[in-house]
């Protein structure tokens, strides 16, 4: 039997009540890329003939995490962001995202400036998901059309993020929104 969303759910539900931790987020992430697998569950919620736009498919009454479509048509450049107190989990649906996670080589004490160096690019394929736990710095570059399914610990536009300017090395605040 092909693995569904309710069961996924359901599966982020008591994995995250056992373990809200980094171990019970892979746990997450190893189900994601089951889900991903799925090819009916890609032709409904994350092919060509999804209508475009950030979908949320899930929200937990209790525990608040969420389960979003990102159905992109463009491609996008993200500057390197945090997840604030939280976490997330990115699951290629089609085409591709390349990331590139970060690490502050400055002591973290400026809270208006920062400099980033590179630590690890990688490629997502479809059918792969990517964690990005505590604190994690990250980018995104995608071309059009990719698709991709996000899962993270709470609604991200409810709690205080930031961003990297890359060339001033400003650091300021997310809007709602401005998504991944
Ligand atoms: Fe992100």
């Amino acid at each position: 039997m092909a693995y569904e969303l309710d069961q996924f759910i359901s599966d982020c539900r008591s994995i995250l009540s056992r373990d809200p931790g980094p171990k019970g987020r892979e746990e997450v992430r190893a189900k994601l890329e089951h889900l991903l697998k799925n090819p009916d569950f890609i032709r409904k919620h994350a092919s060509e003939d999804t209508p475009r736009g950030l979908h949320v498919l899930y929200e937990d009454p209790k525990l608040g995490f969420q389960i979003l479509a990102h159905i992109n048509d463009k491609a996008r450049v993200s500057p390197p962001h945090d997840h604030g107190e939280s976490w997330a989990i990115y699951g290629q649906a089609t085409h591709y995202t390349d990331m590139t996670e970060w690490d502050r080589e400055d002591n973290g004490a400026d809270h208006d400036h920062a400099k980033l160096k590179p630590a690890k690019k990688y490629r997502l394929m479809p059918g792969q998901a990517g964690i990005y736990q505590d604190g994690k710095i990250h980018s995104i570059d995608y071309p059009d059309y990719a698709r991709f399914i996000r899962v993270t610990g709470t609604n991200l536009d409810k709690i205080h993020r930031v961003r990297f300017d890359l060339k001033t090395g400003e650091v300021r605040q997310m809007t709602p929104q401005q998504a991944t």
